[in-house]
């Protein structure tokens, strides 16, 4: 990772596609002055993303693209983030993947969040599998993105114990309360600042 500057924070873009929690505490510690990270971009692919209420709250710059042709908004999409001088992008909750070529070009300078403990339960409805398996601990994981689903080296993650009458609302719930803390301690671990 390229990004430690030391003396100038390092511009972020954050994708989102709901309800945006995570981009909310990404914010707050942007803020905090031992933070390495100013964001200065909100992306979504979905123009009734809750989360995208965050970009009037704290003037930040926002933009949807729709990723119908993936192609097409993906171009458009580093056109954007060239003009906004953007170093690197935090996935908090975007649900859409992107293609190799864009990974490339951000030289693996994208982070993203998963609610499990990778690498078990990449993808979707990671909740309702984790308890239908029985499983005892669940947690969520950091990475860094490859161009693989949910495959990147592991940052930092958080394990979290599974209570006897868990559901899939109160373990996400639980769970999203850890994410709040890891996406901030591992931006401070990958940023060596
Ligand atoms: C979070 O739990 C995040 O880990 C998950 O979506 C939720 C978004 O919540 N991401 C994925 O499942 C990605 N595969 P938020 O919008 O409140 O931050």
């Amino acid at each position: 990772m390229v990004l430690s500057t030391g003396y100038r924070k390092i511009r972020t873009a954050v994708f989102i596609s709901g309800t945006g929690s995570n981009l909310k505490s990404l914010i707050k510690f942007s803020k905090v002055k031992k933070s390495p990270i100013s964001i200065d971009l909100i992306v979504s692919n979905n123009s009734k993303a809750n989360g995208l209420k965050y970009a009037k709250i704290y003037k930040i710059k926002k933009k949807v693209l729709n990723f119908k042709k993936k192609n097409l908004s993906e171009k458009k999409l580093l056109s954007i983030l060239n003009i906004n001088n953007i170093e690197m992008i935090c996935l908090a909750g975007f649900m859409k993947i992107l293609s190799k070529n864009f990974i490339k070009r951000f030289k693996g300078n994208i982070l993203n969040i998963h609610p499990s403990l990778l690498p078990k339960y990449k993808g979707l409805n990671t909740h309702e599998r984790v308890l239908k398996n029985k499983e005892k601990y669940s947690g969520c994981t950091v990475h860094f993105v490859n161009a693989k689903l949910d495959s990147g080296k592991i940052i930092l993650q958080k394990k979290v114990k599974i209570s006897k009458n868990e559901t899939s609302v109160s373990l996400a719930k639980k769970i999203l309360n850890q994410e709040h803390k890891l996406f901030p301690k591992a931006i401070l671990k990958v940023v060596n600042f």
